[in-house]
């Protein structure tokens, strides 16, 4: 017999037929009567209520149900007595799928989310985490008909590359070569001849580059893929591996980058809201009773725009009021999550987009302001979350660009196609880069980035 899903099962009204339904246990109670069983297939949060009745059940099938067991059930689908729910399964025939070993990792109500991530190959099955895939799968189909429908092509950048777009250092390396007999040059300088590609390679940290190769062809772009950086932060806001969406447009100038970049992130919070309400309300009861009242105001409020200049004054008069941060703050730092966060939460009450950073504190390919002093970059920064989106204008000036290059001592070798942009009808362009997990930890208002991605990297873990 064909099974239906639980999430559409709990739609149907076509109360008296008969169904089947498979999926694990989350729990069982059990009179002398009539066991009921919390049957959930991951289709939606809900479960669906299982009614065994104790005379046409054998005992010892229904003792090895089970929390987390695994069951195929066929039954009549009727009306619940019960309240909140709308149906459930009178069970006639119970198939067990799998039984449930004792030690379930998942067995308990409430465990930490520390717990929870030695057990990230289980905690899938929990509310919470079915919630958060479900909305993280949500957002990711979001994205695609976002810009699908703008008129931008997803466009596939590389992930192993030859060049370090942030220019941070921050990067791991590929390759294929022995690590214990490594071939050295005289001077003792690795050899790469030998190695896969010929040269050092390693996992990109932006396609942003090849990003822009496409939008000065293609016109729009976007990229979503996987992003690594070796970065040792072990903050709950920072993966080694994290999947980054870099929309680049020609002839855009950094207004329309930052209109794009608002429009786009309220798209997808609005998606979220309109097509994972349920998931949405239960995390509002158990993560973050604020939750929906966030989500709701980020989509109806316009984000405040100002330079950085005029935020770290804004900050710089915080700290002459008394304001305690961690970290020092003042012209010419990177201004650290607490800042962003002041700014956001307790200063404008709002989403912030600073622009015109100091040139020391961002990465060469941006468009040098007038004053020589600054760059025409951008950060969107949100409530909890600090920096969402990082962007700006691109040096579309030959010159400007390769004079930059050479300041900050990036090898020609790596970056003559980039440049060549610029030499064969170059054009005003920008683009942006959202960190998806920050939009996911956002939207769920979970704690911990580590949270919203199935299976985190971080400093020191692998696992799974
Ligand atoms: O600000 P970033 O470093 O910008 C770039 O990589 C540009 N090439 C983007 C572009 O203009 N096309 O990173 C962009 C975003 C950040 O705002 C943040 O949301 C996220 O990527 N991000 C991380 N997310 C999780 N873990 C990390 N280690 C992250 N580093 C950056
Ligand atoms: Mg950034």
């Amino acid at each position: 017999m064909k099974r239906t899903k639980i999430n559409d099962l709990l739609k149907s009204t076509d109360f008296g037929s008969t169904v089947c339904v498979k999926g694990w246990v989350r729990t069982r109670r059990s009179g002398k009567a009539v066991s009921f069983i919390a049957l959930n297939d991951g289709s939606t949060i809900k479960n669906v209520q299982i009614v065994a009745d104790a005379a046409v059940f054998d005992s010892e099938l229904l003792k090895q149900i089970t929390t987390g067991s695994c069951l195929s059930v066929i039954g009549k689908m009727v009306e619940s007595p019960g309240s909140g729910q709308s149906v459930e399964v009178q069970a006639e025939q119970i198939e067990i799928l799998g039984t449930c070993a004792e030690d379930y990792p998942m067995q308990k109500k409430g465990q930490s989310f520390e717990y929870m991530r030695t057990h990230a190959h289980m905690r899938l099955r929990t509310n919470t985490f079915g919630a958060v895939f479900r909305i993280r799968h949500n957002l990711a189909y979001a994205i695609h008909k976002y810009f699908h429908e703008h008129g931008f092509f997803y466009f596939h950048t590389p992930i192993i590359t030859a060049s370090d777009c942030e220019g941070a250092g921050q990067m791991f390396q590929v390759t294929t070569q022995n690590l214990y007999t490594l071939k050295k040059d005289e001077e003792g300088k690795i050899d790469y001849s030998d190695d896969f590609f010929g040269k050092p390679t390693s996992l990109t940290v932006s396609g942003q580059l090849e990003g822009e190769l496409g939008a000065t062809a293609l016109g729009a772009i976007y990229t979503f893929g996987p992003t690594f950086r070796a970065e040792n932060s072990n903050t709950p806001r920072h993966l080694a591996e994290f999947w980054m969406i870099e929309p680049e447009i020609a002839f855009y100038d950094i207004h329309d980058n930052m209109d794009l970049a608002e429009d786009f992130i309220k798209y997808c919070v609005k998606w979220a809201l309109e097509h994972c309400a349920d998931d949405l309300e239960f995390l509002n009861k158990m993560i973050d009773k604020s939750l929906l009242e966030r989500l709701h105001f980020v989509v109806e409020h316009d984000f405040v725009r100002l330079t950085y200049t005029e935020g770290i004054q804004i900050l710089e008069e915080a700290v002459a009021n008394g304001h305690k941060f961690e970290f020092p703050v003042h012209w010419g730092t990177d201004l650290a999550s607490e800042h962003e966060r002041y700014l956001v939460e307790e200063h404008f009450k709002r989403p912030v987009i600073l622009t015109d950073y100091p040139k020391e504190i961002k990465a060469f390919y941006m468009k040098m302001n007038e004053d020589g002093k600054t760059v025409r970059a951008m950060d969107v920064l949100f409530p909890q979350i600090g920096e969402i989106i990082g962007g700006s204008e691109r040096e579309e000036s030959y010159d400007k660009l390769k004079a930059r290059i050479d300041e900050l001592q990036i090898p020609m070798k790596d970056m003559w196609w980039y440049l060549d942009t610029r030499r064969f009808g170059t054009c005003p362009h920008s683009g942006f880069g959202l960190g998806f997990e920050r939009l996911v930890l956002f939207v769920t208002g979970m704690q911990n980035i580590r949270d919203v991605i199935p299976f985190p990297r971080t400093p020191k873990t692998a696992d799974f």
